[in-house]
């Protein structure tokens, strides 16, 4: 069994309070990637034999898909940050619906169940705060590979007849680079008889991981990182041990948390590379980040937080998953900025809870207009999704006074001891029980939201 290694009260009945405006100084150690160590998790299921994965974060997701592999019949072990996942009595082909719903990640084990049982039967992981999200080019994908899907009560039925069980090899063109559904068609395709490209392909540095994972166990993978990825497929994957790269959402966390508050500090380990819109943003907007050896960054504040616009975009694009994030930032500039989310529809309500701090910002479609202001107020504010509630935190870093912050379950699905991380580096700033508060706040829009998060 895996469980996140934090002993405070759990998310969703507990308060985070911080006081506000102490700078940050230190290191800060950064853990891994948690979209990679999700579908490299799924990934394992490819696997005949055991496979080790190295650097995995201690996050409520990945206990959750570690309950979605052991349903499938899978054994995980957990030690320190080393999973080991023995998929050689993988077994079932449907994964439990209260597993699915609770973790979009978790649809992802249908490329690998197609490809090693010839069958899945996985549940749709339905709406979530952040938009509807489909899985429409999944399907479409795999139907290209020769698999039959039909979706009936909710489930995605899946299979793959003659052809001894096996998916074909299929030139596919997605609509959109979704990252899921290259991960999808990619690990499905590794087992496939023949040649896959996939055309439109994301190219978001987790989908690179993936495929550096699956080739450490024989998958024959070129292209990725491109927009073009192709996969001959092998008759099968052996062991392997393997270490998932650095979280740079994580990363672009700390360095907004660092920017706001005027602070220096220092992250290892990064992949720079990784952050490049991030790090160009946060240069526009004053601050000086300079790259040290040994995949470590520093980052210290500009004298003013400098108005910039911003732009979500697929990789190597401003990522969606730094759009909160930014806002918090953009919410103490000196001016006017604009930032626009083109990923998700419904990724912006973070502004309500913001402007419940003393943000100034008007929204217009999926476009946020921010005017700096000269302070935030520390006030009760409820989390909406995952980085939405890392954008209250660093919000709650820069304001007067003290903020509660709840609806931490957000939180805690996506960021891997983040108070300690926080505490370290001089915040201050607590996880209490929720009753023990004098004041709940509602969401400043009324929201109906489901666990089942990015
Ligand atoms: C992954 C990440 C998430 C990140 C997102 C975009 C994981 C576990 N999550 O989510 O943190 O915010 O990439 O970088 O890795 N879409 C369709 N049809 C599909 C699939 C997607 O229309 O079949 C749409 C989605 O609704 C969304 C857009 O494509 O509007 C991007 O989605 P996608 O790239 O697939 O994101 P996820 O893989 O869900």
């Amino acid at each position: 069994m895996i469980t996140p290694n934090s002993s405070a009260p759990d998310g969703a009945n507990s308060v985070l309070e911080i006081w506000g405006r102490h700078s940050l100084s230190g290191q800060v150690q950064i853990s891994g990637a948690k979209n990679s160590a999700l579908v490299v998790m799924a990934g394992a299921l490819l696997c005949s034999q055991d496979c080790r994965i190295r650097n995995i974060p201690s996050l409520v997701d990945v206990a959750r898909m570690g309950e979605v592999l052991l349903a499938l019949g899978v054994k995980v072990e957990h030690s320190n940050d080393t999973l080991t996942i023995d998929s050689t009595h993988l077994s079932h082909s449907r994964a439990p619906y209260e597993l699915v719903s609770q973790l979009r990640a978790s649809f992802f084990v249908i490329g690998p169940l197609l490809a090693r049982l010839g069958v899945a039967r996985v549940p749709l992981p339905g709406g979530c705060a952040i938009g509807a999200r489909p899985v429409d080019l999944h399907v479409r994908g795999l139907r290209a590979m020769g698999a039959e899907v039909h979706i009936d009560h909710g489930t995605v039925h899946a299979c793959v007849r003659g052809s001894r069980g096996r998916l074909q090899g299929a030139r596919i063109y997605l609509d959109y680079p979704s990252v899921g559904a290259t991960e999808t068609l990619m690990m499905a395709a590794t087992l496939a008889d023949g040649e896959t490209i996939i055309e439109n392909a994301a190219q978001e540095p987790e989908v690179v991981d993936l495929a550096n994972f699956c080739r450490a166990m024989g998958a024959r993978i070129r292209g990725a990182g491109t927009n073009t990825i192709t996969i001959s497929g092998v008759p099968s994957l052996h062991s392997t041990d393997y270490s998932i790269i650095p979280d740079r959402i994580e990363a672009g966390t700390f360095l907004i948390a660092a920017a706001i508050t005027g602070s220096e500090i220092t992250l290892s380990p990064v992949i720079p590379d990784h952050l490049t819109a991030v790090i160009a943003k946060l240069r526009e907007a004053g601050a000086e980040i300079i790259p040290e050896v040994h995949n470590r960054l520093r980052i210290k504040a500009g004298p003013q937080i400098l108005a910039t616009d911003t732009q979500t975009r697929p990789f190597p694009g401003f990522p969606t998953d730094m759009q909160a994030q930014f806002m918090a930032l953009m919410t103490l500039s000196n001016g006017n900025s604009m930032i626009t989310e083109t990923v998700f529809e419904n990724r912006l309500r973070h502004v309500g809870e913001l402007v419940r701090m003393g943000a100034d910002i008007r929204m217009k479609g999926n476009c946020a207009i921010v005017r700096g202001v000269p302070c935030l107020a520390g006030a009760p504010v409820t989390a909406t999704d995952l980085r939405a509630s890392a954008a209250l935190v660093i919000a709650g870093l820069a304001a007067e006074g003290k903020t509660q912050i709840q609806g931490l379950q957000h939180l805690d699905r996506g960021y891997d001891n983040l108070e300690h991380k926080l505490q370290q580096l001089g915040a201050k700033l607590q996880r209490i029980q929720a009753e023990t508060t004098d004041e709940v706040a509602q969401p400043a829009e009324a929201t109906v939201t489901t666990a089942a998060g990015e």
